[in-house]
């Protein structure tokens, strides 16, 4: 039974301006937590793990929040399967390790003992009329794409899924993240709301507070040209326009798309793909640019300089690819003012810590942002709490901040049976993506 909308809320959806950040609820209140969990996160596909964290058949890791609890497990097969943990007995969660390896899923109550495709293989002590096959976990939608594994708990999911993985894939799968392993992985959560956490991500206005990124990072998002470009950025962006113009001759060498590709408020499935020049050597993520793993992520790219793929999924994913390593971000709310952000980081499977890659070295750049990025979450919550907080107007450089925020809004109107107060306000026509159209009030 899906949360009711209260009729002051139903009219904060229906009412909201377009260019502000949102009315306070959307952020504090536990109603509209609920109502992510249930409309966003539940219906929605979520990056959830990268395939080389599950590299070997039973390898496994869990997905879990509001209620909600999947399992996502490699197969015998080698294929990626995703199922509910809830056992198919008394409904007891199968598995509470947040990942492992597991030759049967077995449920610690009674014993009821599953595969990883889902299958009841033992229940002990029933009658002779028992049919096993009855009582299959019940399954997960999970896709694949270039090395990432996303899930869908709908029972539709959205099917645009098929087409955003045809256009982002030919920019990832040559960056080979599918045979990558796992250098390191860290948790953080944010004192925050979601959305405050990907609103956060999606501008670099408040990049003077990242120093060590901006050493690599060209904090031009929002700006197209020269015209619009703050005085502070404009030799920023005069060496942006130079590398860009090297690396476009490389990028097309070895055949690498690169047309920046904007769909984040336009689709169910909402995205955002680009590949970027990076500043000073050009070729990592580290306080001079340099590489930071010697071997590089694969032997077809030998260019050690290839700037970066930079992709946003909504609602939960970001992600950045160098030459020489994958960055992957997932983000997991877990209360109104609390939200889990996985950082991953991968490397070639065959490269040697301590040898080709200093870790300290390969991670400190973005453990540093990682942490600015979390204070800066934690205030924004702070004074959005407050009875004094108004919505504020995003600049320029926020166009992706309010894409998020029209796809975030569209996604709950569409998903709540909720009209726009004002008609045409949502650009979008996602109904015959979505899944789950049913009004919850
Ligand atoms: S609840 Fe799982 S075996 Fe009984
Ligand atoms: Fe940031």
């Amino acid at each position: 039974m899906l949360a009711p909308l209260r009729p002051d809320h139903r009219e904060l959806l229906a009412a909201r301006e377009t260019g502000r950040s949102l009315p306070a609820p959307f952020y504090v209140s536990p109603e509209w937590f609920q109502h992510d969990v249930d409309e966003v996160f539940s219906k929605q596909w979520l990056f959830v793990a990268a395939e080389a964290e599950i590299p070997e058949p039973g390898d496994f890791v869990t997905v879990n929040f509001g209620t909600q609890s999947v399992i996502v497990i490699r197969a015998d097969d080698n294929t990626v399967r995703a199922h509910h943990n809830v056992c198919r007995h008394r409904g007891a969660r199968l598995i509470t390790e947040p990942r492992g390896a597991t030759g049967t899923i077995v449920c610690t109550y009674h014993s009821w003992t599953y595969d990883a495709d889902g299958h009841l293989t033992y229940a002990d002590a029933q009658d002779s009329g028992f049919d096993r096959k009855c009582f299959t976990l019940r399954s997960v939608h999970v896709r694949t794409i270039a090395g990432l594994v996303f899930i869908c708990l709908a029972d539709e999911a959205p099917t645009d899924i098929d087409e955003v993985a045809e256009i982002v894939e030919p920019y990832l799968a040559p960056h080979n993240l599918a045979q990558a392993k796992v250098a390191k992985q860290t948790d953080i959560v944010e004192n925050g709301n979601w959305k405050l956490t990907m609103e956060n991500n999606r501008e670099c206005y408040h990049c003077n507070g990242h120093p060590e990124l901006l050493n690599v990072f060209f904090p031009i998002w929002g700006y197209s040209s020269t015209d619009t470009v703050p005085d502070r950025l404009a030799p920023v962006f005069n060496r942006y326009r130079i590398s860009t113009a090297e690396l476009t001759e490389v990028w097309d060498r070895y055949g690498l798309p690169h047309r920046n590709i904007f769909q984040l408020d336009t689709r169910p499935t909402g995205f955002h793909i680009e590949r970027e020049a990076m500043d000073l050597a050009g070729e990592s993520f580290t306080l001079d640019g340099s590489l930071a793993c010697a071997k590089l992520l694969t032997d077809d790219l030998p260019e050690r300089k290839l700037g970066r793929v930079s992709m946003h999924l909504q609602p939960n994913m970001w992600l950045h690819i160098t030459s020489d390593h994958g960055l992957l971000f997932s983000v997991i709310p877990i209360a109104p003012d609390k939200t889990l952000v996985r950082t991953t980081w991968l490397v070639h499977r065959d490269a040697v810590e301590g040898v080709d890659y200093d870790l300290n070295r390969l991670t400190n750049v973005w453990e540093i942002t990682n942490q600015q990025d979390a204070d800066f979450v934690a205030l924004a919550h702070q004074g959005i709490s407050s009875p004094a907080y108004l919505p504020g107007p995003y600049g320029p450089s926020e166009v992706l901040v309010e894409a998020f925020v029209n796809w975030y809004i569209t996604t709950l109107r569409t998903n709540m049976g909720v009209a726009a107060a004002e008609p045409g306000t949502a650009p979008m026509d996602m109904g015959s993506h979505m899944a789950g159209k049913a009004a919850a009030s």
